[in-house]
């Protein structure tokens, strides 16, 4: 969703560093951008559309230091250079960009024009510099300004607003995410995400939902918006290292995350054991345990609800989060409430938390970025360590996101250790398996499939859910109809799709259901489809196989490897960058 950047302090190249910054949220998704940089007393204002790429920074070397910007993930107003942040006020001393919506803009927008504002774009944000400008000829405080702002309006957003008179920086959140990164005696930095700064800085504090903050580079005051109470705020340390949120040698990010699975499996799997043991008692206990999650995120929660029926004979629900509300009624305060989420900020996640909250029911949080809003407000955290995930196509989170609820029906059926043993070696064939030859393999197989239109992938117990993951992962990336099925289910409908030809991939494992499956799969090729098979054993049935090693219960997490290096090479010949998929977010921040 949009990435939100800015900067206040002693540095006089606050233009070039909100540019970088710009570049550095690029991986979230976007469709237009824009900057906003203090020179002298004037806004010098730049907004395009389509990629950064790039951009001449030579314009921006101007000394400043004050700067605002924006990447855009288009909700209200189409993707044009007008509707491109930041927003204006009226007399151009403040400038506003925005994540989320306003979602009464249009009545504010009445009110500001009867008072003689004027508005350039379709957007809903464009009020906010404009409600503040007249906010603030009540005080002439640009804080107490945007406080009064935000009680107007309605909606989950994140605003930074720039005020050149006072020369300084205002954030609110009501919903999404915005951390401060500080500089120690030189200034702050505002953004959606760490990477934006980190270059800078390895100390942060996060804003909570409801919160501001002030700054004008040389003090810094969080407050509440209500209330406008101020609020002691923790520093943080940030954990992980600059190069792991870079691409290294790799052309994109997608296909080092893939790569990264070499050792993020296995820190994924190293967890406190107590901890695991705890949690697996809370589900034991719990009148009714429910696994919450979207995207990529829910494949891992319903490939759980198999790992807790045939490791631990354990009954858990599964609920996409933006359906979950409708099921309120089961939830009591002894239920425990599951979510999965690799940024930790979804927005359909956090409202399913809310619901869970209301409930009075527990909720244990299994993400990736520490820190992360989800992580901040469920009960418990268990954090899966994969190190930062970049690429909208999430790969090594799911991996380690399988881990870690394998792990847990393990402790649930009392066999800890010997799923910790059995997830650590699958661990180590992913090692190996991600050799060069394996992964030529791959590519000269997207070459031989990727003029195709429709590809098809099935699966049976934990590798169905992962067939659907395996037709998120291609779609996304490389935009071929893939859809995922359970192999069973053919026979019901699927099947008339099948012609002469059709890609179709078959997920296996060394399990009860391998014979069911290679039956569907001779189904699908009695009706003409090339059957590529994915798992540990070469099938007669199969036209093309793909050696993915033998790994039990855990078969799941082994075989979704070879499909996301086959996604990845089938997006690059296909001409696609992976990386920036088009109309998608790497943070899901709206509902
Ligand atoms: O950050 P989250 O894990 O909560 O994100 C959930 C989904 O938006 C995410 O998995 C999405 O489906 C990915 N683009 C899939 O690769």
């Amino acid at each position: 969703m949009c990435g939100i950047f800015g900067y206040v302090g002693k540095r006089t190249d606050a233009g070039v560093i909100a540019i970088e910054g710009l570049k550095n949220l690029e991986y979230r998704g976007y469709d237009s951008w824009g900057i906003a940089c203090k020179n002298g007393s004037e806004l010098h204002v730049k907004k395009d559309i389509g990629p950064i790429g790039e951009i001449d920074s030579q314009e921006f070397t101007a000394p400043c230091s004050l700067s605002i910007a924006h990447t855009r993930w288009a909700t209200h107003g189409g993707v044009t250079q007008r509707n491109a942040h930041p927003h204006l006020s009226e007399d151009r001393n403040i400038a506003v960009v925005h994540n989320g919506i306003v979602e009464n803009y249009l009545e504010l927008r009445k009110d500001l024009k009867a008072k003689g504002h004027t508005f350039q774009s379709e957007t809903d944000t464009e009020v906010i510099p404009h409600l503040i400008e007249e906010e603030l000829k009540k005080t002439g405080d640009f804080a107490e300004a945007v406080r009064a702002a935000c009680l107007h309006f309605e909606g989950r957003y994140a605003i930074l607003a720039l005020h050149t008179q006072s020369n300084m920086l205002v954030a609110a959140r009501t919903g999404s995410p915005l951390i401060v990164g500080v500089e120690k005696g030189s200034g702050y930095f505002i953004a959606s995400d760490i990477p934006a700064f980190m270059k800078h800085t390895r100390t942060v504090q996060y804003l909570d939902d409801g919160e501001m903050v002030a700054t004008d580079g040389k003090s810094i005051t969080f407050s509440d918006i209500k209330t406008g109470e101020t609020r002691p705020k923790r520093e943080i340390p940030i954990t992980y290292h600059i190069e792991q949120a870079q691409k290294g040698d790799f052309e994109h990010f997608m296909l080092k995350e893939i790569m990264d699975q070499k050792d993020s499996v296995a820190r994924a799997v190293n967890q406190d054991e107590g901890e695991i043991r705890t949690i697996a008692e809370a589900i034991r206990r719990a009148k009714g345990t429910f696994l919450v999650g979207c995207g990529t995120a829910a494949k891992a929660c319903m490939a759980a609800e198999y790992f807790f029926s045939v490791v631990a004979e354990h009954h858990v629900n599964f609920a996409h989060a933006s359906e979950f509300k409708l099921f309120h009624h089961f939830l009591k305060p002894e239920s425990l409430v599951i979510v999965v989420s690799q940024s930790g900020e979804t927005a359909d996640v956090l409202e399913a938390i809310r619901v869970a909250r209301d409930k009075g029911a527990k909720v244990l949080a299994i993400v990736n970025v520490e820190g992360s809003t989800i992580d901040r407000e469920a009960d418990y955290t268990l954090l899966i360590n994969a190190g930062p995930e970049r690429a909208v196509a999430s790969t090594k989170a799911l991996t380690g996101q399988l881990a870690v609820l394998l792990l847990i029906a393990y402790a649930l059926a009392e066999r800890l250790k010997e799923g910790k043993t059995l997830l650590l070696e699958t661990a180590a064939a992913i090692n190996d398996m991600l050799n060069p030859r394996f992964v030529e393999r791959l590519e000269t197989l997207a070459e031989k499939i990727h003029e195709e239109e429709n590809l098809f992938i099935i699966g049976k117990g934990w590798n169905y859910p992962m067939a659907l993951e395996s037709a998120i992962k291609i779609q996304e990336v490389s935009y071929v109809h893939a859809e995922g099925f359970a192999a069973g289910e053919l026979k019901h409908g699927p099947i008339a799709l099948i012609e002469k030809g059709s890609p179709c991939i078959v997920l296996t494992g060394n399990d009860e259901v391998l014979l069911d499956i290679l039956s569907n799969a001779q189904e699908l090729k009695a009706r003409g489809a090339m059957i590529i098979g994915i798992g540990p054993k070469r099938h007669d049935v199969f036209d093309e196989w793909i050696k993915a090693p033998e790994a039990s219960t855990a078969q799941a997490i082994m075989n979704i490897i070879p499909i996301q290096v086959l996604a990845y090479f089938l997006a690059v010949k296909r001409g696609k960058n992976p990386d920036m998929p088009r109309n998608l977010a790497k943070s899901v921040t709206v509902k």
